[in-house]
């Protein structure tokens, strides 16, 4: 993949200057309480908004997606931030109304305004080219009271939505120093990386994920993949292993692309062979073919466990993403943290992704003996199949024009 040189911090004044600050800090939700559960996303956006500490800053991020338990306001993202801080932050409940544009013009400098949740915007929830992004309502009205937009949300670095792609077609532009630094470790990784390619994929965004898997295996970055966690189960239910339906969205959708993918790709995939299952609040490890209708599967087995970890000590390249089942809990964390240990103790180039695998990498002690973590998730996935992102595009066409004087 041919890389231009983005724009970095480094290549602006910011003294005084309005900023646009793009991140992400859409976080775990407590379903229950509708509090931020892992904070992670925030602590990580400091950086940045401390190197801007002498603009007009203004951050906006998205939190969840319509319609989900995690789709919330921003409100208590402020109060987080504004305890790592230690500094008030200005928070509105709108994103392009004329509250929010009264707010941005009345900042002073070393002033810090948080936007209210960015896909309460419509626009938001769609994906455009560049140049359509720049003609929507979002990047019309607010694009004028910026003098420079910042994108620091690699998380999302997939997604072409106006506030990703729109205003830095409109505006100078230039990297914040979390996409700085994946794009830098990432390009240095992609170079040194070898096969085997083994891919360990489980969480939940299961439609995301078969589009990207195929993608893998087709550039050559997946030569085994194995899968864990829901979308292990969609796979499972491909294979006509587990027999009843696992109540998710687009489920005979879903599995039929699985079953497509396994088809064409015979040899790539493995999926468990044991599991272990909640009853009553009980760990019970039991082989698939014991599995009875409705049973909740929420961890891998020690056999699976055994079978993955010896062809992850075999790779060239390693790239976990994604829990293996329900690692919060204590009884349903074996699968998550014994695969994590295999990929810690692995000869090979190993990356670590998605916010939940770095909490329980961080928990376990094992950073250091990781080549890469990131806290993006299908950014990253996709980022590995070697298509350049919208955002990377972004950035790089904004630099461009900069650097041309256009
Ligand atoms: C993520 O957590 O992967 C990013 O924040 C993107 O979220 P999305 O998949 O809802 O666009």
């Amino acid at each position: 993949m041919k890389t231009v040189k983005v724009l970095t911090l480094d290549d602006f004044d910011l003294n005084g200057k309005t900023v646009f600050l793009r991140v992400d800090m859409n976080c775990p939700i407590d379903s229950k309480t509708l509090e931020i559960s892992g904070t992670k996303r925030i602590e990580e956006a400091i950086e940045t908004i401390k190197a801007l500490e002498k603009s007009k800053l203004v951050i906006a991020s998205h939190q969840g997606r319509v319609g989900n338990n995690d789709y919330t306001g921003m409100d208590r993202h402020a109060i987080v931030l504004e305890q790592l801080l230690n500094k008030k932050i200005k928070y509105v409940e709108d994103v392009i109304g004329q509250a929010a544009q009264e707010e941005i013009k009345n900042l002073k400098n070393g002033e810090i305004l948080l936007l209210d949740n960015l896909r309460l915007c419509a626009e938001e929830n769609y994906e455009f080219s560049p140049e359509d992004a720049a003609k929507t309502i979002m990047v019309q009205r607010l694009s004028k009271l910026f003098d420079l937009c910042v994108l620091d949300s690699f998380p999302s670095a997939h997604r072409a939505h106006p506030s990703i792609v729109g205003f830095p077609y409109v505006l100078p532009a230039c990297a914040g120093r979390i996409v700085e630094r994946e794009v830098r470790n990432l390009d240095n990784i992609m170079t040194v990386a070898k096969a085997p390619h083994v891919i360990v994929l489980g969480g939940s965004k299961v439609p995301d994920r078969l589009e990207a898997i195929k993608m893998l295996i087709k550039n050559g970055r997946a030569d085994h993949v194995l899968l864990t966690g829901l979308i292990g189960n969609v796979f499972m239910r491909a294979q006509a292993r587990i027999k009843y339906p696992l109540g998710i969205k687009r489920e005979e959708e879903v599995v039929a692309k699985a079953h497509a993918l396994i088809g064409e790709y015979p040899d790539v995939f493995s999926t468990p062979v044991d599991v272990a299952i909640d009853k009553d609040g009980q760990r019970v490890e039991l082989d698939v073919r014991e599995l009875q209708t409705g049973d909740k599967i929420y961890d891998l087995g020690p056999k699976t466990v055994e079978h993955y970890s010896k062809i992850i000590a075999s790779a060239g390249t390693v790239f976990i993403s994604g829990p293996a089942g329900f690692f919060e809990k204590e009884n349903f964390s074996f699968g998550t943290k014994s695969l994590l240990n295999a990929v810690a103790d692995s000869m090979a180039t190993t990356l670590v992704s998605g916010g939940h695998l770095t909490t329980a990498l961080k928990e376990q002690g094992l950073e250091e003996k990781i080549n890469h973590i990131s806290t993006a998730g299908g950014a990253l996935v996709l980022y590995l199949t070697g298509e350049k992102l919208p955002m990377i595009k972004a950035l790089e066409n904004a630099a461009i024009k900069y650097r041309s004087g256009t």
